[in-house]
């Protein structure tokens, strides 16, 4: 049997609290139209002080693993631009939380919304050069944050995706070869002593469509396919108006039917995408995971992904979807359910919940327990050490 790698299984966690635009427009004084229809977003995501990156991938990936698999990971990779320490990689914490094997690889990834492509390739890379390695775990978490009043506020969001990366996967083979791109651009970018990013949006929109470009581009020239192959394409989601720019720049000159076909499943996938805001690098495998809930897609559909991380890298690759793949999935009703259970902030709470952080100068502080239905806390700091503890139980 021809070796086949790629996604195995596709876990998702975000924070049980969220805010609706529409109040936010209201609070901004914004017309709420500009937010659903000229940005696409109708809700996001907002991350309270006992949750980070480490608890929002524990989550996602808790909910996937069995325990023959968490003793056969030799891979960890964990990708995130909202890094919770300079040295040590938040994979570490994920293993422990997990009961992960340690006789694995652990480490972190940063290229902004790239790096948890970047894993999937990597994990490519390693289950191809080492035979007796079995799977791979790549995670991708992140909070967005722009501030309070930027023009980037309605653009935040949180959440984590795991993905478990096998030989004869079980949702979607990865394709070779890839295209992909590189330069150094300032379009987003986060100093060290800042928690929200800097980000020129315009500059960044144009740097998105003329990556895709040159990706799509490459990624025709080399394998000679193009875009009737494909039967959805989705998209990195820093917000869904930016996705629905790149589906209208590779489609500008294609029939009616292609063109109705490839928007009806951008909508399928950007559905989840509306609800929670930017993962950052895990936005483009939210809008997978949102495509094949929503979505009935025939066996061996080929998929277009575009990945776009700013700063910049970008590519653009593809995968064949596995038959059966939709019983690898959690119902679409139960995921929307998990989001419809979220508890809904008042703009004056969010506010206060964004403004929450931990102490910065060493000194030892617990955090409030505002998460109810999280597997894992952030619990505090003490001896200038994160303490993680799993909900309702001991610092671990
Ligand atoms: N009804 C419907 N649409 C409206 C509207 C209304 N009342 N008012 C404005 N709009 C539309 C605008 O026409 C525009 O559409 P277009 O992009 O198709 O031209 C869109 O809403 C945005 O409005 P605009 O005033 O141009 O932008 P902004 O100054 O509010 O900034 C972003 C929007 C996206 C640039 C800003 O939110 C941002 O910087 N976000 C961070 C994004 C980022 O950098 N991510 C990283 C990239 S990967």
């Amino acid at each position: 049997m021809k070796t086949e790698i790629g996604i195995d299984k596709i876990g998702f966690a975000t924070p049980e609290f969220y805010l609706d635009l529409a109040d936010l427009a209201a609070a901004r004084q914004v017309d709420p139209a500009k937010y659903r229809i000229g940005i696409g977003q109708d809700e996001m995501a907002v991350l309270p002080a006992d949750q980070d990156v480490v608890t929002l991938a524990a989550a996602a990936a808790d909910q996937i693993l069995t325990a023959s698999e968490r003793a056969t990971i030799d891979l960890i990779i964990f990708a995130t631009e909202s890094g919770v320490d300079q040295s040590k990689a938040a994979a570490l914490y994920v293993q422990r939380l997990l009961g992960l094997n340690t006789a694995a690889r652990a480490l972190e990834l940063k290229e902004a919304c790239y790096g948890a492509t970047a894993g999937l390739q990597l994990a490519y890379d390693h289950l191809l050069a080492h035979p007796d390695s079995q799977r791979v775990l790549v995670l991708g978490a992140d909070e967005a944050r722009y501030g309070l009043g930027t023009a980037g506020e309605v653009t935040q969001g949180a959440g984590a995706i795991a993905l478990l990366v096998t030989r004869q996967p079980r949702i979607l083979v990865l394709e070779q070869p890839t295209a992909y791109h590189s330069e150094d651009v300032m379009d987003f970018w986060r100093p060290n002593y800042r928690r929200e990013a800097l980000a020129d949006g315009k500059f960044s929109t144009e740097q998105y469509l003329r990556f895709l470009k040159l990706t799509w581009a490459d990624y025709q020239q080399k394998t000679q396919r193009h875009l009737n192959d494909l039967t959805a394409v989705i998209f990195h989601i820093p917000f869904t108006k930016l996705g629905l720019k790149g589906l209208r720049q590779l489609t500008a000159s294609a029939p009616n039917d292609l063109q109705t076909r490839l928007l009806t499943h951008f909508q399928q996938a950007t559905i989840l995408n509306r609800r929670v805001g930017n993962l950052y690098t895990g936005s483009l495998y939210l809008s997978l995971y949102s495509l094949l809930l929503f979505a009935e897609l025939p066996a061996g559909a080929r998929i277009g992904l575009y990945s776009y991380g700013s700063g910049a890298v970008a590519e653009f690759f593809s995968g064949r979807l596995v038959p059966g793949y939709a019983a690898q999935l959690p119902p679409a009703p139960e995921v929307s359910a998990v989001l419809d259970q979220r508890q809904r902030l008042s703009v004056a709470d969010y506010e206060t919940m964004f403004a929450q952080q931990l102490t910065t100068d060493g000194s030892t502080a617990a955090t409030p327990s505002q998460s109810v239905n999280a597997p894992f806390r952030l619990s505090g700091i003490s001896a200038h050490q994160r303490r993680y503890q799993k909900n309702g139980g001991q610092n671990q």
